[in-house]
């Protein structure tokens, strides 16, 4: 009933809503330079040269050849279907799409229109992205987050394009499938399926109470004319990735929190509030934007609450062990456009958090704990006091972590919460293709994180000038980010010295640069050795390890299989092996969807894995498209992961 028209992602829609010049033909120039000097060449024009391209993985070596291949499937072929397909000797089932019901009294989703404003909290909510399994007492409970709305899909009008809410009651219903679901979900005779009335089941929405701590937590910037507090924040936006806690928590990462505000008339701001609008892409246009929610919700309306903007971009913990507990957002983790969190704990004991900050030329950061973490003992201070540092690529493969202090940003320590962009820019933190999904290996002292595409990198705005990032800093081409107008993504690795997270040293290298040696003879855009025929894809996004070391990659990307994205199809999960590079295609999702978020059963027999924004004909022919979670399983219920 809907057009095959691919659902726009939460980054293409802060593109769209905050569009950049066009990439000019001086990349291509670029490109070109490189692929003369050949792929080699161009690297070595960076420093040290081969092992730049990770150990075994460059074209010509037998290193991989000589491997045996630890997968236990057969790579599968693209699909440009409206299916999801998995490898012989696997199988695939629906667990949960949007609308399903967490509670008895909860609407029954109607096929033509989904669900009404009324009831909408009761329901599993839209785009479903991260999520992290936690077993609670023998129960299985699914905390997953709802990334943002396809507003036509969601507001039951297929028809109508770039529809936004035209009523209180459409901005109640868009607020309310966004956020996290907690759900208890069981394996039944027919599979997988949401225990209803569990009282594991919540939904946070747009609007649940959530407390603040860390430095920003009371600060100025943070009090609104309803929350003198500044503390008293309602709900969480634009939850993307993903992360979990040793002592068993969920962290669920706000993204294009920025995307949600508006103006209802012309005004002027003061200069700090003015200078972090433009850096996190506030808009102060009076118009519709993504979801007018400001035209009916005075607290999305710049004009009238200019500090609620403050309030999102931060790290939230859930207790997925008590429906009535109060979130908390760790403003001392960052305030930027989170992707995911991923925790190790270190040898000392203290806890590494990850994270990337997803827009073209940020950054990437780390948070280590001043205490350390204790199983059973108090961890209330362990994502509230510690240090912030944000990352910096040496062109020799080395690089460190810089601590984003008071003394090194001129910054007051609320303001390095609140402000994270401008203190990275200030210590000369790395620009980066966009860091997606970070993963810590938990079989070796290595963490790696999705640079999922840059257009503008080493790209030139209309008027002449190179492209920047949103702070002024030119993306000019370095040795992690080496492509201008990366179209295909990269994934990078890191060792930390020691092996220890807590370092601030480290070495790192690409464990895999995506491209097309169909379209690309050589040269960078070709992609690293580790890429060929049978396993071509773009845009790596979503990233998890399993408890074997298997790196599995998931895709937001051109799922056009035309031009520079010929012989990719629909976007897909693969399977990365960590020490011989091997990737091997594992899954590919129905045309138009993106695939994002993965977790496990506790008894590692299914695999979880999120199916966002997929186009018209899933997961039924008829009816409105639903984003979804499917449960993998091998056919002999082996453990997979
Ligand atoms: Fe929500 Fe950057 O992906
Ligand atoms: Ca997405
Ligand atoms: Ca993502
Ligand atoms: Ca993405």
């Amino acid at each position: 009933m809907t057009n095959q028209k691919p659902k726009l992602s939460a980054d293409e829609w802060d593109e769209l809503n905050f569009p950049r010049p066009d990439v000019q033909e001086f990349d291509r120039v670029v490109e070109r330079a490189i692929s003369r000097r050949g792929f080699l060449g161009g690297v070595l024009a960076f420093g040290s040269g081969a092992a730049v391209m990770g150990t075994g993985l460059l074209k010509g070596s037998t290193a991989m050849a000589q491997q045996a291949s630890r997968f236990a499937f057969e790579q599968i072929a693209i699909a440009t279907d409206s299916t999801v397909h998995v490898p012989a000797g696997y199988n695939w089932k629906i667990m949960a799409s949007w609308g399903d019901a967490l509670f008895s009294d909860a609407p029954a989703f109607d096929p033509a229109t989904g669900i009404p404003a009324a009831g909408s909290d009761r329901v599993f909510g839209e785009n479903t992205d991260g999520m992290e399994l936690f077993n609670i007492g023998g129960k299985e409970v699914l905390a997953v987050n709802s990334e943002y709305t396809n507003n036509e899909i969601n507001l039951g009008t297929p028809d109508v394009e770039d529809a936004v809410a035209t009523s209180a009651e459409d901005v109640t219903r868009l607020q309310n499938f966004q956020g996290v679901t907690v759900m208890e979900i069981a394996e039944g005779a027919d599979g997988w399926a949401i225990v209803k009335d569990s009282p594991f089941n919540r939904r946070i929405t747009n609007n649940t109470p959530i407390t603040a701590d860390g430095p920003a937590a009371g600060h100025d910037l943070l009090k609104t004319e309803a929350d003198p507090t500044g503390m008293a924040i309602l709900g969480t936006l634009n939850n993307c990735g993903s992360g979990r806690t040793p002592w068993g928590t969920y962290l669920t990462c706000e993204e294009n929190f920025n995307g949600y505000f508006g103006a209802t008339a012309e005004a002027t701001f003061d200069d700090a509030v003015a200078a972090g609008y433009k850096r996190y892409g506030v808009s102060t246009k009076v118009d519709p934007g993504n979801y007018n929610y400001h035209g009916f919700d005075a607290r999305f309306d710049v004009t009238k609450n200019p500090n609620e903007p403050h309030r999102h971009g931060y790290i939230v913990e859930i207790n997925p062990a008590d429906a009535t507990s109060t979130p908390v957002k760790h403003t001392a983790l960052g305030r930027f456009k989170h992707e995911n969190a991923a925790c190790v704990v270190a040898p000392s004991g203290q806890i590494v958090v990850y994270m990337g900050d997803d827009e073209r030329g940020e950054f990437m950061y780390k948070w280590v704990s001043r205490d350390i973490y204790v199983p059973g003992g108090d961890t209330s201070t362990l994502l509230v006091e510690g240090q912030l540092f944000a990352a910096t690529f040496k062109d020799d493969q080395t690089g460190a972590w810089v601590a984003l202090t008071p003394e090194a940003t001129g910054m007051s320590a609320a303001e390095i919460a609140i402000f994270t962009r401008t203190a990275a820019s200030k210590v000369g933190a790395t620009t980066m293709d966009r860091p997606e999904w970070v993963a810590v290996n938990p079989v070796s002292p290595e963490a790696y994180c999705c640079l999922t595409n840059n257009a503008r990198r080493g790209a030139m705005k209309d008027d002449g000038t190179p492209q920047t990032n949103a702070g002024g800093e030119v993306l000019a081409l370095n040795a992690p980010n080496p492509r201008a107008t990366n179209e295909y993504g990269q994934i990078v690795r890191w060792r930390p010295e020691g092996g220890n997270h807590v370092s601030a040293a480290f070495t790192w290298d690409l464990y895999v640069m995506a491209g097309n040696p169909a379209v690309h003879k050589d040269g960078p855009y070709a992609g690293t050795a580790n890429i060929n025929a049978g396993n071509l894809f773009n845009s790596p996004d979503g990233m998890m390890i399993d408890s074997t070391g298997i790196i599995w990659i998931q895709t937001d990307g051109d799922d056009s299989n035309e031009g520079e994205f010929a012989g990719m199809g629909n976007n897909q999960m693969l399977a990365g092996d960590s020490v011989s590079g091997e990737i091997r295609r594992f899954l590919t999702g129905p045309i138009g969807s993106e695939v994002t978020g993965l977790t496990w059963s506790s008894d590692k027999r299914t695999m979880f894995v999120g199916i966002q924004h997929p186009g018209a004909g899933f997961p039924a022919a008829d009816g409105l498209p639903r984003s979804s979670i499917v449960a993998v399983k091998r056919d002999d219920a082996a453990m997979i992961g």
